[in-house]
């Protein structure tokens, strides 16, 4: 009799045993299944519209700003900052071991009446573009022989596009 019991509640119990991780397997199968139609049909019919607005809200965008910029990732850019962070505000009239840069496109070089540049500097006679800044990033006692600015540079292209995109849109002064 109890030999019987138990065989028949071991092999119930063995069914469910089987039973139960092809059951959660299935489920979670069909659920993952449906959470992804689901979300691609979600966004992908309006993703034009939608997107760039969720994008506006949480980034500043760089659409209005000449290629390749317009194309810059900002999480990059701003993390690229952080190199510059150190010795740069980029809110106005705050200098620290370097010149703030609110407003830093179209600066002549070494204008601010408030800080203390480097001769080299003053005298360089450019102003600040994207061309201009993408040279001295890359390189600044390359581009301006006799700068204070003490950094080695920023040789990759691509995160120079990225962190400039990022300066012309966090320091515009409007
Ligand atoms: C160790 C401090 C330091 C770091 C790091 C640094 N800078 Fe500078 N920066 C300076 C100093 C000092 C000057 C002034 C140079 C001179 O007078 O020759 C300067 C000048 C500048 C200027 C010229 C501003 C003007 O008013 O003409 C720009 C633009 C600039 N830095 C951008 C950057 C960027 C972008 C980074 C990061 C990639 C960076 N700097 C990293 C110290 C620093």
């Amino acid at each position: 009799m109890r030999r019987k019991i138990y065989g028949r509640s071991i092999s119930n119990a063995l069914t469910l045993v089987v039973a139960t991780p092809c059951f959660f397997f299935l489920a979670s199968c069909g659920q993952n299944a449906e959470t992804d139609e689901g979300r691609a049909a979600a966004t992908e019919p309006n993703s034009p519209t939608s997107a760039p607005e969720t994008e506006a809200i949480e980034t500043p965008s760089f659409a209005s700003l000449p290629a390749p910029y317009n194309e810059a990732d900002y999480r990059n850019g701003k993390s690229k900052f952080n190199q510059c962070i150190a010795c740069h505000a980029i809110a106005d009239g705050k200098n620290g071991l370097g010149p703030h840069l609110y407003g830093v496109a179209d600066r002549k070089a070494g204008s601010l009446p408030n800080f203390s540049y480097s001769d080299a500097l003053k005298a360089s006679g450019i102003a600040w573009d994207n061309k201009s800044l993408d040279h001295w990033i890359e390189n600044p006692m390359k581009f301006i022989s006799g700068t204070k600015m003490n950094y080695a540079g920023l040789r990759n292209v691509d995160d120079r596009r990225d962190l400039i995109a990022y300066i012309l849109v966090s320091t515009a002064t409007q």
